[in-house]
């Protein structure tokens, strides 16, 4: 059956397969832990049974809600932020047209447009000015409720679109995403009458793409969301032995060797423009999950053979304390073949007649063996296509195979303690009430 692999066999210049297995016990705690809810953070394991604990009511709700805001909306913002946005558009981005943007037509064109991920004037500014003459509507997501970036987005997109269309007919066209009791935004949704979805308590951010989180946004945007549920189930079966027949077991143990050999900083490399942002869910589920205690792996993402022209020197040379994971798609959804040309003044008649992807391939092969020649120990995640049931098995692979890599590490890998530092500085500086001491105290650093 066509399935997500993983491939670590070169890796073995740089540990055997004895030190990769020698993680094999602590590896099996792990896995435990994260099955009996034994471990640190036992209390965010939600997602880990959330592909077969996900009801049939719950998608068809969401289907429900997605098919009235492509009927009534030209275009809807998802505002959130970390855990609350790179799922969703990871996943988008992986399945739509690479210019839906600039497309027409209903099935291709662009409907989910991004905000509250940052705090950029100019662009809030200028998707404001986009919407002026738009029928739009909002899913605002955040499970507290409280996080400044989306809360500004929505405070500014909520009045327009009230103004726009007056304050009964705007709430009809807002859905929010949050917390069941708690919260703002729980507090807003209930005084405004807005259609609301859940984030359960033991479903952290960055383990929630599964969740409505990600499901309304995909399913807004045209995507088949129980396709991506059936690809989750299936990885969810497929990673619960405690050996190399389960991936996120093989991946979990072999990144830890390699770090624990020296190799401190993974790369996760794709192939495939699509995936770019696939890269940043990974990232923060990783770097989010393991930077901890002065420890973890630093989780760094490349777009190849783009990047190839600007960091591919530095992997090929540097310091040698890296190993690259390449996420590889088998097959491409098209196919475009390189023509000749009679004068052949660019030398590339040697390829005419091949398909693109076939270059690309090759591209692929010829930097793993290079790299791994350079001292760049090379895994690979490889799965049949960009569909959403093997997006649904990378998703949940890779959050199994994080909760596992955690617990080697030995950190709590479902907290976040770090991320609140930045919070109180910028609320300090924003003289935010309640901040009276922080802001005496920094000022007097500046
Ligand atoms: O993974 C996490 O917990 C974080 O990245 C959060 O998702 C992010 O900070 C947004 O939080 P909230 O959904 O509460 O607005």
């Amino acid at each position: 059956m066509d399935t997500l692999k993983v491939d670590v066999k070169n890796v073995l210049g740089t540990v055997t397969s004895e030190q990769i297995q020698a993680l094999d016990p602590e590896a099996t705690q792990g896995l435990e832990k994260l099955h009996k809810g034994t471990g640190l953070g036992s209390d965010f394991l939600g997602w880990v049974n959330l592909p077969t604990d996900t009801t049939d009511a719950l998608v068809a709700d969401i289907e429900e809600c997605a098919a009235r805001m492509r009927r009534d909306c030209d275009v809807v913002v998802a505002i959130g932020i970390g855990g609350s946005y790179l799922g969703a558009k990871a996943v988008i981005e992986a399945l739509s047209d690479s210019f839906a943007m600039l497309r027409n037509d209903d099935e291709r064109r662009c409907r989910v447009l991004f905000a509250g991920q940052n705090i950029g004037e100019d662009y809030l500014h200028e998707l404001q000015d986009l919407l002026r003459d738009k029928k739009f509507g909002i899913i605002v997501i955040s499970k507290s409720g409280t996080t400044t970036e989306p809360a500004i987005a929505f405070r500014l997109l909520k009045e327009q679109l009230e103004s726009q269309l007056g304050k009964a007919e705007a709430s009809k066209r807002i859905v929010a995403i949050t917390d069941a009791k708690r919260g703002a935004l729980r507090q807003l949704a209930t005084e405004e009458g807005y259609k609301t979805f859940v984030i359960e308590d033991n479903v952290g951010g960055r383990f929630s793409v599964l969740t409505p989180v990600g499901l309304l946004p995909i399913a807004v945007a045209g995507f088949d969301i129980r396709a991506l549920l059936e690809g989750a189930r299936r990885m969810q079966e497929a990673t619960t032995a405690a050996d190399d027949s389960n991936p996120a077991f093989l991946y979990a143990t072999t990144r830890n060797a390699l770090y624990r050999a020296g190799k401190k900083i993974e790369i996760l490399v794709n192939y495939n423009p699509k995936l770019h942002f696939f890269g940043e869910w990974w990232k923060q589920l990783y770097g989010e999950s393991e930077g901890k205690d002065h420890k973890g792996i630093f989780p760094a993402a490349v777009d190849f053979s783009t990047d190839l022209h600007s960091m591919g020197q530095w992997i090929q040379d540097g310091e040698r304390t890296i190993f690259e994971t390449v996420l590889s798609v088998e097959a491409s959804k098209f196919t475009t073949v390189i023509p000749s040309d009679a004068a052949n003044l660019d030398g590339l008649n040697y390829i005419a007649g091949k398909r693109v992807d076939e270059v690309n391939k090759m591209a692929e092969l010829g930097t793993r063996i290079a790299h791994v020649d350079g001292g760049v120990p090379n895994m690979r995640v490889i799965i049949p296509a960009l569909k959403e049931e093997y997006l649904g098995e990378l998703i949940y692979f890779f959050e199994k195979a994080c909760g596992i890599s955690g617990y080697l590490l030995d950190v709590n890998p479902f907290n976040q303690p770090g991320v609140e530092d930045y919070k109180r500085n910028m609320f300090a500086l924003l003289e935010k009430p309640g901040y009276e001491a922080e802001t005496a105290a920094i000022k007097a650093k500046l």
